[in-house]
């Protein structure tokens, strides 16, 4: 599914990957926290980190859990550091983040709502961030013709995809920008690289993984079952 170039392993685990999952999933509905639904008969949070881990970088998993399943998510994800999550996705990023030793050179971000990512991508971030680009993020073409409209929805004008990327998870950054980005932000982001771009640091795009779709409304579980599916087959 993807033509990606995967890195060889590098021998070193020195990547610490922050796994925000404390979000409620309103858009998904079922009343469960998004991270702790299931697919195929495991937690989305399970499926995120078993394939987190299957990356050979990977030293070390902190999840930002909901507040009241810390004790849950530290049964579910044995290996896993587990902190209370926080009231936005950035605040839960900010708790995982000051869980890393600093010892640790190499942060990666991954949403539990992107369950399956493929080691391949985590490990793919990991080499670029190593090779010495500060913030790197996965991209993938827009695919759908885009609009601007108005207040009424009416359209506006149609703008050129050509240039336009949709973002993923894994992004990848030098511990010190992470952590410089996080407390210099004064407003909030959707995503980690955001911040980053606030600073005026340049953030690399790396391929993309069809894998790696958000599971975010009720659809997208529906898609990643068969994806799952296609991939073992029974
Ligand atoms: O809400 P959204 O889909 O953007 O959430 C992306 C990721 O951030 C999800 O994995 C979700 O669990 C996480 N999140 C979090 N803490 C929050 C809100 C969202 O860890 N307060």
């Amino acid at each position: 599914m993807d033509s990606r170039d995967v890195p060889a392993p590098s021998g070193r685990r020195d990547v610490a990957v922050l796994v925000p999952a404390a979000g409620m999933g309103l858009r998904l509905g079922g009343g469960t926290p998004k991270a702790l639904r299931e697919l195929a008969g495991e937690p989305l949070l399970v499926h995120a980190c078993r394939r987190i881990a299957q990356a050979p970088s990977v030293a070390m998993i902190v999840i930002a859990a909901p507040p009241a399943e810390v004790a849950a998510v530290r049964e579910l994800v044995p290996g896993a550091t587990v902190v209370p999550g926080g009231a936005t996705r950035q605040q839960s990023v900010a708790a995982a983040l000051a869980a890393v030793p600093a010892t640790v050179d190499i942060v990666l971000v991954h949403d539990a709502a992107r369950a399956l990512t493929p080691p391949d991508l985590v490990e793919s971030v990991a080499a670029a961030v190593r090779s010495g680009l500060a913030a790197v993020v996965p991209a993938l073409p827009v695919v759908d013709t885009v609009k601007r409209v108005d207040a009424a929805e009416c359209v506006l004008e149609t703008v050129d995809r050509t240039p336009l990327r949709v973002i993923q998870t894994p992004q990848g950054f030098r511990r010190e920008t992470l952590v410089l980005a996080h407390a210099q932000a004064v407003d909030e982001h959707t995503d980690d690289a955001g911040m980053v771009e606030r600073l005026g640091h340049k953030v690399h795009t790396i391929p993309g993984s069809d894998l790696a779709l958000k599971i975010t409304r009720p659809v997208d579980l529906l898609i990643a079952q068969a994806l799952l599916a296609a991939s073992h087959p029974s």
